[in-house]
């Protein structure tokens, strides 16, 4: 055939077989463009290693989950004794389901830290914003997914929980009790609530998000990683084009990773062996009793990572709703008396307002808990387009951007902490303060990332060998 690359009859077998499949698929092609010839920058650091363990992390929840499927029966009756049966009598069972449970934690603390990297170091921005936006949408589903895992083991918590999340739907006008009656398949959480959520958690979203995550890495590959300097490697090239401050990824980085993916094993491996409830953050103490429909626990709350989020739900009183809608008017004046915009654009942004803040008077604070806590999310994949500041590295921000970034640290920690503690005066006004501190983080930073002064960006990156 003449579009086939031929080779000499003398070459080794493996070579041989190696130019058979390439002329019928990019193999070599495939391995050169995202492995052996695909330039990193050399200056990686700690940060670096999350995206790797995430896939790890990933490899990990899709095949432990396919053995506990093997033993797990998806029916209201039988599910938490079938949960049960895999931890006492199947064997090696135990260590399946607390590598499955530990990962699901585990999963949460790596893609947090990996997005935080992206955050501190501006990876979101020109050009990576796909790459970014594919991340948010991985979040969603991750997040997902793991609402709809926790419902499988059948327990108190899993019951409850769910009751609590998909009753929130309802709170939507007009169409709320249709679509939480949908979600559930009953009018309470069931058997039926149980399958569906059992055929999403197994199939649908693992599928998505393997496809995500093969989208997130080819827009990134065609682009190129940025690094802790935010520094394009791309804009300095050798004769033959490749980055000077490019190392290929593979071997540097491939045994990098490793070291990192040894590291992780060595925490995953001490919690799995010496602490799988992690003192009730990682396995709920409530969830070691059956589903009970007709028993409501005291305190019911989601599991750590869900937690931020949760406290945001509960900050949105009607006393905060009130807090919103003057913050919505106030927003409204400032564009009509202090911009520059036309008079059109005006009359539109304050007609706006004032529906928005006709709506959050008459519609139910928990609808409004329910918005702020999707906003939280969605707001992310914006990020792109809030962030104004010169640099994208945080190395050369202003000194006070720092503190800027501790404090969204700080505040999202205490949210977790506050989202996992049962409801109280103190608590709430912390978490409307911790809310409002979210939002305007992100909602203010395309006038407070320009202020300051930035430091001076090197051309090269900066990179100290070892
Ligand atoms: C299953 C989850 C995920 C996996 C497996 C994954 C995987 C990866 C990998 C392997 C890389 C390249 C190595 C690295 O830069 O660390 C990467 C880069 C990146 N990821 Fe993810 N990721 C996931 C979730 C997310 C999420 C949730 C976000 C943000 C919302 C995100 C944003 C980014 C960005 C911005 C980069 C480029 C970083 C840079 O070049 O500095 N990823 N991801």
């Amino acid at each position: 055939m003449a579009h086939f690359k031929e080779i000499s009859p003398n070459a080794p077998m493996g070579e041989k077989l190696l130019n058979w499949v390439d002329n019928r698929f990019p193999a070599s092609k495939l391995y050169k463009e995202h492995l052996s010839e695909y330039y990193a920058p050399k200056n990686f650091n700690f940060w670096y290693f999350f995206g790797s363990l995430a896939m790890l992390v990933l490899v990990i929840q899709i095949v432990t989950g396919i053995f506990l499927v093997m033993h797990y029966k998806p029916e209201a009756s039988m599910a938490f004794a079938s949960v049960e049966y895999i931890m006492r009598d199947v064997p090696w069972g135990w260590l399946i389901r607390y590598m499955h449970s530990t990962g699901a934690s585990a999963f949460f603390v790596v893609v947090y830290m990996h997005m935080f990297r992206g955050l501190i170091y501006g990876s979101y921005r020109q050009p990576r914003e796909l790459v970014w936006i594919f991340g948010c949408t991985i979040f969603l589903c991750l997040m997902a997914e793991a609402f709809m895992g926790y419902l499988l083991p059948w327990g108190q918590m899993s019951y409850w929980g769910a009751q609590v999340i998909v009753n929130l739907f309802s709170a939507v006008p007009f169409i709320g009790p249709d679509l939480a009656l949908l979600i559930r398949g009953d009018f309470v959480v069931g058997d039926a609530t149980l399958n569906r959520f059992f055929s999403f958690h197994v199939i649908a979203v693992p599928l998505v998000l393997v496809g995500l995550v093969a989208a997130h890495i080819i827009a990134l590959h065609e682009v190129g990683s940025n690094n802790p300097d935010g520094v394009e490697i791309k804009a300095n090239k050798d004769a033959n084009g490749i980055p000077l401050d490019g190392i290929p990824f593979h071997p540097y980085y491939t045994v990098h990773d490793i070291y990192g993916v040894g590291v992780f094993l060595m925490v995953f491996c001490s919690i799995i062996f010496f602490a799988p409830e992690l003192g009730g953050y990682f396995l709920e103490y409530n969830n070691f009793i059956p589903a009970d429909p007709l028993k409501t626990p005291a305190h019911i709350a989601p599991v750590w990572y869900f937690t931020p989020f949760y406290s945001m739900l509960r900050a949105i009183t009607s006393e905060m709703v009130n807090v919103l809608i003057l913050i919505v008017l106030g927003s409204a004046a400032w564009v009509a008396l202090k911009t520059h915009l036309s008079t059109v654009l005006k009359t539109v942004a304050v007609l706006a307002a004032g529906i928005v803040c006709a709506m959050m008077f008459s519609i139910d604070a928990k609808f409004w808990g329910v918005v702020v806590m999707g906003g939280a999310v969605v707001i992310l994949f914006f990020l792109p387009w809030l962030d104004h500041c010169e640099v994208k590295s945080i190395r050369y921000k202003p000194e006070w951007h720092k503190i800027m970034y501790g404090i969204f640290v700080i505040n999202f920690v205490v949210l977790a902490y506050l989202g996992v503690q049962p409801p109280s005066a103190i608590g709430e006004r912390v978490s409307q303060v911790g809310t409002l501190f979210y939002f305007g983080f992100f909602l203010l930073m395309p006038w407070w990332s320009k202020m300051g002064q930035t430091k001076a960006v090197p051309e090269r990156v900066v990179f100290q060998a070892h």
